[in-house]
């Protein structure tokens, strides 16, 4: 293992004879720490999200545990630090609208701190891509530990699946079919244990994502929280890292193009979130990888998604991870040649073929086979045309493949407080062919880019037993979420977007195979409109004038084909630290 010729990041701090050194020193001495257990050892910070109003994450202390007692046996010594958790249940209004801000926290810290590397603890939705996005900034050398999907959902003998049970019996109670009372009383069932959403969504999604990238040891994405190998990971993993820190392997030595493109494939045959479009894209820009959104159909699409979990299919990740976890996939993508590169260096010092090239699929209705997969082109389906000349995003996996090609008249909603008001009409003057389109809830409009583009159907169109209708938005989507669902429409329509200027019965054609989104109007009417929409004032103006951290937000975030982050905070700036504090 340990060279240990490496000059230590940390020995900056507490290596030097003198008055900076003492203060060092002298601080860290105040638990009753002797010199021989941190001096000329690597430093390792455990970056943790753990919080209690990030239910998905609050197990982490227990990780945390089991992270520290691998570095202390690998020889190097553990500081545990809080950063800022960005729940996604309990945020509003969205855990988006503060993933950047936690990405700050995340680089700040380890920069400012004596830390040779760090463990990075995620688990919910946002707190994966922040913790990466701050990492990548720094280019320390990292692993990223997953908090582990939460145990199947269960229900009256019946599986559930986090967030998407919610959507469809939500919808179930809107056409009457069950009471408001039974609806209620699956809360429990829906989550049965510690850990993150159980289905395919964005935290599972992102988990295999980092994975993909190499980021994570083998088979970190799968195991359910409560596993005892979610431990025995976190142990593994707390070993692993003080050995990167003699091997010098930093972020961005595994953080390459080749391993965006490999997590872009994977992304499709996991039937992954369309929340991984944005957060690749901003890990990307935080390195100094180029990626944009025409990459997803270039490699993405004429993949075929082969892991059938909710949403889009039927199992959840407790199954996924007994049927063989990602790994499985990986080496099913590989055998057929369609991993782009297997060469990638990950994050245990092997190649991503070599660590998946033995993995078993232990259950093919799970984890399908290319012969028979779930979708055969399960490719995020990057939209582009007048109606979006930044592009938007469609996840056919989750869509309706009729619907897929249509051509249908708007039914504008301005806000999703409108939305809100209007939908449950019974004169509202739509039917199942009609296209419905929501403005202002993009990164800028919500603010935030809240999961609110797969809005519900109108209740009398549920009623008569319509289950899905185009839609169009420049929101999010939860990655628990399914539907014929246009999302992350770019420019939105507080960035002066086309979007904003379509009316009632406008004609709108979706093309999903030939990647075109369109508003069958003029050119010279859509310039009309828009001049006339610029004269109007922004609903965020207002907000901007309140101060506070949402006015830094409006000031700076970038759409969503550029991955939302702050147009200051793309880019890395490494981990020199010149000064000292004294
Ligand atoms: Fe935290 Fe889904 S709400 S992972
Ligand atoms: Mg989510």
């Amino acid at each position: 293992m340990s060279q240990k010729k490496t000059a230590l990041r940390s020995a900056e701090w507490f290596g030097t004879i003198d008055k900076n050194g003492f203060m060092y020193r002298s601080w860290m001495k105040n638990r009753g720490i002797a010199d021989h257990e941190f001096q000329g050892k690597p430093i390792i910070g455990i970056c943790n999200t753990w919080s209690e109003l990030t239910p998905c994450n609050a197990h982490f202390r227990r990780i945390a545990e089991r992270v520290k007692q691998g570095i202390l046996e690998a020889g190097g010594y553990p500081v545990e630090f809080p950063v800022f958790s960005n729940g996604e249940s309990n945020l509003r209004p969205t855990a988006m609208l503060t993933r950047n801000l936690a990405s700050m926290d995340v680089e700040e810290a380890i920069r400012g701190n004596p830390v040779d590397a760090v463990v990075l603890l995620a688990g919910c939705d946002k707190t994966t891509p922040a913790l990466l996005m701050g990492a990548a900034s720094c280019d320390v050398p990292a692993i990223l530990v997953s908090g582990g999907p939460m145990l199947n959902g269960k229900h009256k003998g019946k599986t559930i699946g986090s967030g998407t049970a919610v959507w469809q019996l939500h919808e179930e109670v809107k056409a009457g079919k069950i009471t408001i009372d039974e609806f209620i009383s699956a809360e429990r069932g829906m989550s049965r244990s510690e850990g993150t959403c159980n289905t395919m969504g964005t935290a599972s999604t992102m988990a295999c994502m980092a994975e993909a990238l190499g980021v994570t040891l083998p088979y970190n994405a799968a195991f359910p929280a409560v596993d005892a190998s979610r431990y025995l990971i976190a142990h593994l993993s707390g070993m692993r890292i003080v050995d990167m820190v003699w091997e010098e392997l930093k972020l961005s030595k595994i953080l390459t193009r080749q391993a965006f493109e490999n997590a872009i494939r994977t992304n499709a045959a996991i039937g992954g979130s369309t929340n991984a479009a944005i957060h690749l894209k901003a890990i990307a820009g935080r390195i100094g990888v180029d990626l944009n959104l025409d990459d997803w159909t270039h490699i993405g699409r004429g993949t075929p998604t082969l892991v059938d979990l909710m949403p889009s299919g039927r199992f959840l990740m407790e199954d996924f991870c007994y049927a063989g976890g990602l790994p499985a996939v990986l080496r099913t993508l590989g055998d057929a040649d369609l991993l782009p590169h297997k060469e990638a260096l990950t994050a245990n010092g092997k190649t991503l073929w070599d660590n998946v090239k033995d993995a078993e699929n232990h259950n093919q209705e799970v984890i399908r086979t290319l012969e028979d997969p779930l979708v055969n082109d399960g490719g995020l389906c990057i939209l582009r045309g007048n109606l979006a000349p930044g592009g938007a995003v469609l996840k056919p996996s989750a869509a309706t493949p009729h619907l897929m090609q249509h051509r249908g008249q708007a039914v504008v909603f301005e806000d999703f407080d409108d939305y809100k008001a209007r939908i449950a009409d019974p004169d509202l003057e739509v039917d199942e062919n009609s296209v419905l389109v929501l403005k202002n809830c993009g990164p800028r409009g919500y603010p935030g880019m809240a999961e609110v583009g797969n809005m519900g159907l109108p209740p009398k169109l549920l009623e008569k037993g319509i289950t899905d209708m185009v839609r169009i938005s420049d929101a999010r989507m939860s990655g628990t979420a399914y539907g014929t669902v246009v999302l992350h429409t770019a420019p939105e329509t507080a960035a002066g977007g086309p979007i904003g200027i379509i009316e009632n019965g406008d004609w709108i054609e979706l093309d999903c195979a030939n990647g075109r989104l369109h508003l069958d109007l003029s050119d010279e009417e859509i310039q009309r409109r828009l001049d006339a929409r610029a004269q109007q004032p922004q609903p965020h103006d207002n907000l901007i004038a309140k101060g506070g951290y949402q006015s830094l937000y409006l000031a700076h975030v970038l759409q969503a084909d550029e991955g939302c982050d702050f147009d200051f905070l793309v880019g890395c700036r490494g981990a020199e630290v010149p000064r000292h504090s004294h």
